[in-house]
């Protein structure tokens, strides 16, 4: 197809995506923080009308194969946003984010998928910029937290300003690192926030915005003030009896001085810290079992090309 040659790039694109915790405790769709552990992608437009999906690695065996596969989707919303539409692609994704643990898979794919499509276009980076992206991804992940830290990296402050996904991306401390504490069953984001009530009470919700302007400045210049500024009142104490031996670790380790939070929808528990690397493996043996530990630093890139 002429049109095809002369709008898309035919060599390979390949884009890598950081892990991404949201919520952190008070700041509930808002802040999000990119974790150097990447999920990577690879795709060729292609000529005939087909969707070659391979796909290796965590949830390889439950998402779909085809035009429905996330990254696909992604990417073609993506074309469309440059007034594209290719008529087949090749994917292949290599996975590293566990899917429903709280670690934002399905935002690592939008933004994969986005980024893929822009790579894909001749003039691509005219046609979408990271704004754009995140308005996009903000779209198609239905709340803007994970989808921000994974397109700026580091820390990112969301929001929705007339309904569109926006960010700002926050300066974090270099001794700040992450321990994810990451349980054997998953929970969909869904099933989480059916869980939410409607109505919160007006000391709950000064205490979270309280805690969540304090974040912002534990985590660029006073890490000493992480466990007081990950307290959370509106979302985690709901969902706990969908995760009950993760709720139980985040308030056991918070008792001992230890911030700890639900990452995310959870199950998945985070612990911000600055701790030497014994103090970590100190930290994984009294998480007892049931979980596997991952000590992760910050991303300060989000997605990246090869
Ligand atoms: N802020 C979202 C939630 C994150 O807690 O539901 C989902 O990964």
């Amino acid at each position: 197809m002429t049109t095809n040659r002369l709008t898309f790039k035919s060599n390979l694109a390949q884009i890598s995506v950081p892990v991404t915790s949201a919520n952190l405790g008070p700041g509930f769709d808002t802040f999000g923080l990119a974790l150097e552990l990447r999920d990577r992608y690879a795709a060729q437009i292609l000529d005939e009308a087909i969707f070659d999906v391979d796909v290796t690695g965590e949830g390889a065996d439950e998402v779909k194969k085809d035009k429905n596969h996330l990254v696909i989707r992604s990417m073609l919303r993506g074309f469309e946003h440059m007034g594209q539409k290719p008529r087949g692609i090749a994917l292949r994704a290599l996975n590293v984010t566990p899917h429903s643990r709280g670690l934002g898979s399905s935002a690592s794919a939008i933004v994969g998928g986005l980024a893929l499509s822009r790579a894909l276009v001749h003039g691509g980076e005219a046609l979408m910029s990271d704004d754009e992206m995140i308005s996009l991804a903000t779209q198609l992940e239905g709340h803007p937290d994970n989808v921000a830290a994974a397109v700026l990296g580091g820390a990112t402050i969301a929001w929705l300003e007339n309904g569109v996904g926006k960010a700002v991306k926050i300066s974090v401390h270099e001794k700040i690192k992450a321990l994810a504490l990451i349980p054997a069953a998953g929970l969909s984001t869904a099933k989480a926030r059916k869980l939410l009530p409607e109505m919160v009470s007006h000391s709950d919700a000064a205490s979270n915005a309280g805690k969540a302007a304090l974040l912002v400045h534990a985590l660029s210049h006073r890490p000493d003030l992480l466990l007081v500024a990950t307290e959370d009142r509106l979302h985690q104490k709901y969902r706990g009896s969908a995760m009950a031996k993760s709720f139980e670790l985040v308030e056991r380790f918070r008792a001992a001085g230890v911030a700890a939070v639900i990452s995310g929808a959870g199950p998945t528990v985070l612990v911000l810290h600055t701790s030497s690397d014994t103090e970590i493996e100190e930290m994984v043996k009294a998480a007892g079992g049931g979980f596997v530990a991952k000590s992760l630093e910050v991303s300060h890139e989000g997605y990246q090309q090869a």
